[in-house]
């Protein structure tokens, strides 16, 4: 958790950045007369309808809906906090965050990251110095070159190596705090990873927060991992993720398998788009988290019987997280084969044939379900039926829904249920986004868009004092804020503006007047001005009926 960050400073790092050359390096822009336009980062797409304005500084998908600031671009497609987008940001201007008098970062995390940091930077020379280990990564195909890429290190044998390379600058508790070291009584620790090849797991942001550990032969355990810390929590993390996103800027595809030397050795074989589950089931977790960075994901199994089990049980947690736009694909390994093995033996092309074979998550849900079922009798197309209909149900309304639905009736030849309507919207993104362009006309609302665009035509605005008189009326007390705002920075620009309301009730709000685009914009004082003069007419009607009553 990172101190506050005082205001100006968030100010300028907003009004210095150009969300243009931001967004540019995650997807290629081209420019279309006044905006620039891409295939959107947030769903998959073949015909461009991401939209970049540098006049507003705003971005919007007419396909999903997505939109926002420089800031919410982080914030939805890095998965950043506000304040670690607003670090991003500065790091990329080259600015230093400083901190607010009277607060100072907790420093327990930064402590913690710097002491992984430096075991994952010591581990990494010792891989240097050991031959066995890179004889290992060898015979197993691993280039020093890709060892790099995933910063694979050695930790040698023995049981006291970090206490004795770091006691003069890392406390033993901070080591233990981050699984480095294990205890066996309260007051002896040891290493915990020892005479293995380490693999280190990283945040989206490229820290480490934790190790698994591969013994270099036969010994058992196969692999040790951390155990749970206050920075690495198993079930939600993804080996690899930082280093598949390192590669390009938008991950178009992401191929999901279940161990580290998977995706170390899909990328030696310039593969560079899959992560791994740390041989934990795919959960409801690890779907929502692979959904922030690719609409596209193919999920890897072993062809035998425990991984269509495993894929089976993947499918269920993958249901109540489906969103329309997302394509969600079922590859399956020959039996007795994981993607290391098979890419191995049998090269790239064979290993992509398996995934352009994959089933899509319709195909792989009926396929399933028939397999066991004979659907030539009334018996078996029950059957279906009845082990289909609670599985859809956790899908949310969508189009999806709708379409499986009706494919359930087809195959059982009765109606099984009720398509979800196809508009009832409270799952698709898009149906939400079309309503959202087209706020209601209102005075108050064109003076607060008009000002949102332009702030600096709050010199024409009425006085406050007058302005509270109209109190009642909705979007008055938020066009109050906003002058009062603007009273106090009287250069501020129109994001700038908009983010001092993140996290307030009107952002929303906000965020779709920046968008508004009514003819009246086109000459914005004049409008403004004319916006005014009528609130003025209310304003003095608001005074006459309040003389009229304290008359009567
Ligand atoms: P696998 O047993 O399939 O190992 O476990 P692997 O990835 O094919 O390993 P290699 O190829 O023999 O080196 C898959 C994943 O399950 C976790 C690890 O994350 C591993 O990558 N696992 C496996 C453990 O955590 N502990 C173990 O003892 C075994
Ligand atoms: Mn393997």
């Amino acid at each position: 958790m990172a101190g506050k960050i005082p205001q100006p400073f968030i100010d300028q790092v907003i009004n210095q950045t150009d969300i243009v050359d931001l967004i540019d390096g995650y997807v290629e822009l081209k420019q279309k007369g006044r905006e620039y336009t891409a295939c959107c980062p947030f769903h998959s797409e073949k015909t461009p309808s991401f939209t970049v304005s540098p006049d507003k500084q705003f971005y919007h998908c007419f396909g999903c809906g997505a939109h926002g600031t420089a800031i919410s671009f982080l914030m939805e497609h890095e998965g950043l906090q506000f304040v670690e987008a607003i670090e991003v940001l500065a790091t990329k201007l080259g600015l230093q965050v400083p901190q607010e008098a009277g607060f100072s970062k907790p420093d327990d995390n930064q402590n913690q990251f710097h002491a992984l940091d430096l075991a994952n930077q010591y581990y990494r020379r010792q891989l240097r110095n050991n031959k066995s280990a890179v004889q290992y990564l060898k015979q197993r195909g691993i280039t020093g070159q890709i060892a790099d890429v995933f910063d694979i290190g050695y930790a040698p044998e023995g049981f006291d190596n970090l206490k004795k390379e770091f006691s003069d600058r890392i406390d033993i508790k901070t080591l233990e705090q981050v699984g480095l070291l294990a205890k066996k009584e309260e007051d002896r620790s040891y290493d915990r990873f020892r005479g293995r090849i380490m693999f280190p797991i990283k945040d989206t942001r490229g820290r480490v927060i934790a190790f698994g550990g591969r013994a270099l032969g036969d010994a058992m355990p196969k692999y040790i991992n951390s155990p749970e810390t206050p920075l690495f929590h198993k079930s939600n993390s993804l080996y690899g993720l930082y280093e598949a996103r390192q590669t390009r800027g938008k991950i178009s595809q992401l191929i999901i398998v279940e161990g580290y030397m998977d995706v170390v050795a899909l990328a030696q074989h310039e593969i560079k788009n899959s992560v791994a589950t740390l041989g934990t089931a795919t959960n409801s977790q690890h779907v929502r988290n692979l959904l922030r960075y690719s609409s596209d994901l193919v999920f890897c199994f072993d062809g035998d019987r425990a991984g269509n089990a495993a894929a089976w049980k993947a499918l269920e947690q993958m249901l109540p997280e489906y969103k329309d736009g997302i394509d969600i694909r079922f590859a399956f390994m020959p039996p007795g084969e994981d993607p290391d093995s098979l890419i191995r033996d049998s090269g790239k092309n064979t290993f992509l044939q398996h995934i352009q074979q994959s089933l899509s998550l319709s195909e792989y849900f009926f396929k399933k379900l028939t397999t066991d079922i004979d659907t030539s009798t009334p018996d078996g197309l029950a059957k279906l039926a009845n082990s289909a209909k609670p599985l859809l149900a956790k899908l949310p309304a969508c189009v999806f829904k709708d379409l499986m639905l009706k494919e359930l009736n087809q195959r059982v030849g009765t109606t099984v249920s009720q398509p979800s309507t196809l508009q009832s919207g409270s799952g698709s993104r898009s149906a939400r986004s079309s309503s959202s362009r087209t706020p209601k006309y209102t005075k108050t609302r064109l003076a607060i868009a008009l000002l949102l665009r332009e702030p600096q035509l709050a010199k024409f605005a009425l006085p406050i004092e007058d302005l509270t008189r109209l109190n009642p009326v909705p979007g008055i007390p938020l066009l109050i804020q906003m002058l009062d705002i603007i009273e106090n920075n009287s250069e501020i620009s129109s994001v700038v503006l908009l983010e001092r309301f993140r996290g307030k009730e009107a952002y929303p709000h906000l965020q779709k007047l920046l968008e508004w685009d009514p003819p009246d914009m086109a000459n914005r004082e004049a409008s403004f001005r004319g916006t005014m003069n009528r609130l003025k007419d209310d304003v003095r009607r608001a005074g006459l009926d309040a003389m009229v009553s304290k008359d009567l």
